[in-house]
């Protein structure tokens, strides 16, 4: 079977990981897409720069010339341009794009996505929300036969972390904000997570997907955290509580202008025995409540290289497959013959 060409575009703390993976567990997704990736292109802004385990003769600051005949294109440069320029350019030439970009989705879906629809390819967002967590797929192909009523949940890593240091270790705002940059788990510009507008993007592409209805940045309300102070944080520990930074994406049936949605962002004084109370670090949390399906519950690191590298390679696995095995994509691969079964014990 001939190599897949892969593009990729930033190669920062999520490009990274995901270089190092496509080398280290090269057989693996070998074996699991049935045909070799061959990396051929990483697009950076600094040419020059050395980063450890990249081929320097990838690097390349001519984006366009990289995507050129590429079979995926996986976008980790983030913002809005070029990133939406090079996406659609990839799409238009019928290339699968796997992206971590939820400012760009947040603002674009519809059009990305009738961009994709246009060529018949994949364009794959697993990475966008909730990092490692698998929360893109379960609400938009899991639960697509029920009815969802409300998500709610921490999805920015960013602000849990400095909430969460200021609360267990008494840190102050810009001593863990630095933290949280040097951990990789902030934006290239952090205004986005501590204003809030992160989490906005992530509640703008859940409710998207949840209720069916083009949801963007613009129609979530958006407060983030820069006004929480020491003392706030002590305040409420003092009184039982904790603070979080919550998104709520719900249908609404009894507001004033009638029903609709609702999709908001804000810090919320939780009491500590509530389950979001106990999600510390850059790690998630999700509740989702459906018709029939109940109430569900997701967790798992919401940021950081490596495991916002493992959402954006299963992507790469999936559209990867679907180029192999056409419209059966999502195909199974038994065992590996000498996989070594353990005997049941009694
Ligand atoms: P990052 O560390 O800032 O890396 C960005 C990379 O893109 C760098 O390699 C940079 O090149 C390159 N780049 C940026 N603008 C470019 C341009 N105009 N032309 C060419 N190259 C350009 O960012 P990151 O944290 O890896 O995040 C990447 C994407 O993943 C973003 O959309 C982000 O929102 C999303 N994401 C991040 C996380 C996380 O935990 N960090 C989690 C989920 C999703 P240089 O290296 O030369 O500067
Ligand atoms: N800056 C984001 C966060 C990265 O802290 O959650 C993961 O989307």
């Amino acid at each position: 079977m001939q190599p897949l060409k892969v593009a990729m575009l930033g190669c920062g703390v999520v490009g990274s990981e995901v270089a190092a993976r496509l080398q280290s567990r090269a057989e693996a997704l070998e074996e699991r897409i049935g045909a070799p990736l061959e990396l051929t292109a990483v697009v950076v802004r600094d040419a020059q720069k050395e980063r450890p385990g990249i081929d320097p003769n990838l690097l390349t600051t001519d984006a366009e010339a990289a995507i050129a005949g590429a079979d995926i294109v996986i976008e980790l440069m983030g913002g809005i341009e070029p990133a939406k320029s090079l996406i659609t350019s990839a799409l238009a030439q019928g290339s699968s794009v796997v992206t971590a970009n939820k400012a760009l989705l947040a603002a674009a879906y519809g059009e990305l996505m009738a961009a994709a629809d246009e060529t018949e390819v994949r364009l794959e967002h697993e990475a966008a929300v909730a990092g490692a967590i698998p929360i893109i797929r379960p609400v938009g192909d899991s639960l697509a036969g029920d009815r969802i009523d409300r998500i709610m949940g921490i999805v920015n890593g960013t602000t849990n972390y400095i909430l969460d240091q200021m609360d267990s270790q008494g840190w102050d705002f810009s001593d863990a904000l630095s933290s949280a940059q040097e951990l990789g788990y902030a934006e290239a510009d952090p205004t986005a997570d501590i204003g809030g507008h992160d989490a906005a993007a992530k509640a703008a592409i859940l409710s998207s997907l949840a209720f069916h209805a083009p949801v963007t940045i613009d129609d979530v309300h958006v407060e983030g955290i820069t006004g929480i102070t020491a003392e706030m944080v002590e305040t409420a520990k003092d009184q039982g509580f904790v603070i979080k930074l919550l998104a709520v994406c719900e249908r609404v049936e009894d507001s004033p202008a009638g029903p609709g949605l609702s999709a908001r962002v804000y810090p919320a004084l939780l009491p500590r025995t509530h389950p979001l109370a106990s999600v510390h670090g850059a790690f998630n949390a999700v509740f989702i409540e459906a018709e029939a399906a109940g109430s569900l519950m997701f967790y798992g690191q919401g940021a950081g290289g490596a495991p916002t590298a493992s959402a954006v390679l299963g992507d790469v696995v999936s559209v990867a497959r679907r180029r192999v095995l056409g419209g059966r994509g999502q195909y199974e691969r038994p065992l590996h013959p000498e996989t070594t079964l353990l005997p049941i014990s009694a």
